[in-house]
């Protein structure tokens, strides 16, 4: 399997305000996002992020023949809302929620007949990992993780990103409470942090920076 991990940041590495406004990237940058989500065959998101923003993890922006690839939504105790605008629109566009046991067999029922699938794995939280090798035993070999913060640090942890890619927007956001691109419980030390290799940087609107990492 192939993961990238992309995300828009502030020059202080917040994904969001502590009011959990995420809308850090411009215009441009939405298209290349969108761009990138028409060439992968499933997007990872966190529980937070669909009770945060509610998105509709599809693509827009660019709509040059894209397809819309699988929203897989990370979510051990199935607290998706039914009106989600995910769930909504889970008949039209491939949708898969990870859960755990925990998870109540009654919104399982109710959000597969909403037209969404449901796989197990884990216990009290998603196992990252066995959920990666049933998506890739279901032919998804490339995957893009969108966060938020805790679901990237999971994906990270592992070991498995094979490219980073960041948006740093020239603001600076602040807030002990405002997400920052990992969090978790992080490494202890730097030897132990993850090494990339900076493959590409490119600078939009004259003003924003996308940095492109490979793993090392
Ligand atoms: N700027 C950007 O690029 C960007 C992108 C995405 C999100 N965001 C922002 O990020 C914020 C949300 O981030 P977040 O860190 O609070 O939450 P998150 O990563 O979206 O979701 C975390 C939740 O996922 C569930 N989960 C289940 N298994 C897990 C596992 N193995 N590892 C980690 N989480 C697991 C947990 O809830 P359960 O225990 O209930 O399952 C956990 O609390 C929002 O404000 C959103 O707007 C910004």
């Amino acid at each position: 399997m192939y993961v990238i991990l992309n995300a828009a940041m502030s020059i202080d590495g917040k994904i969001s305000t502590r009011n959990n406004d995420s809308s850090i990237s411009s215009k441009m940058d939405f298209v290349r996002v969108h761009k990138l989500r028409s060439s992968v065959d499933g997007i990872v998101i966190g529980i937070s992020t669909v009770l945060k923003d509610n998105p509709m993890l599809n693509v827009r922006y660019f709509t040059n023949g894209a397809k819309n690839p699988t929203r897989i939504i990370i979510d051990s105790n199935a607290r998706i809302p039914l009106d989600s605008r995910i769930i909504k629109s889970s008949k039209k566009i491939q949708t898969i929620i990870a859960i755990t046991h925990n998870a109540s067999s009654k919104k399982v029922k109710e959000i597969e007949n909403k037209g969404a699938r449901v796989l197990v794995t884990g216990n009290g939280k998603v196992s990252i990992r066995k959920l990666f090798q049933k998506l890739e035993r279901m032919g998804l070999r490339k995957i893009l993780v969108e966060g938020g913060g805790e679901i990237n640090w999971s994906v990270i942890k592992l070991g498995i990103i094979n490219e980073l890619i960041v948006t740093i927007s020239p603001l600076v956001i602040g807030g002990r409470d405002a997400k920052t691109l990992v969090e978790g419980e992080g490494f202890a030390n730097i030897s132990d942090g993850i090494k990339l290799k900076l493959s590409n940087t490119i600078i939009q609107n004259n003003n924003e920076i996308v940095l492109f990492y490979k793993l090392r």
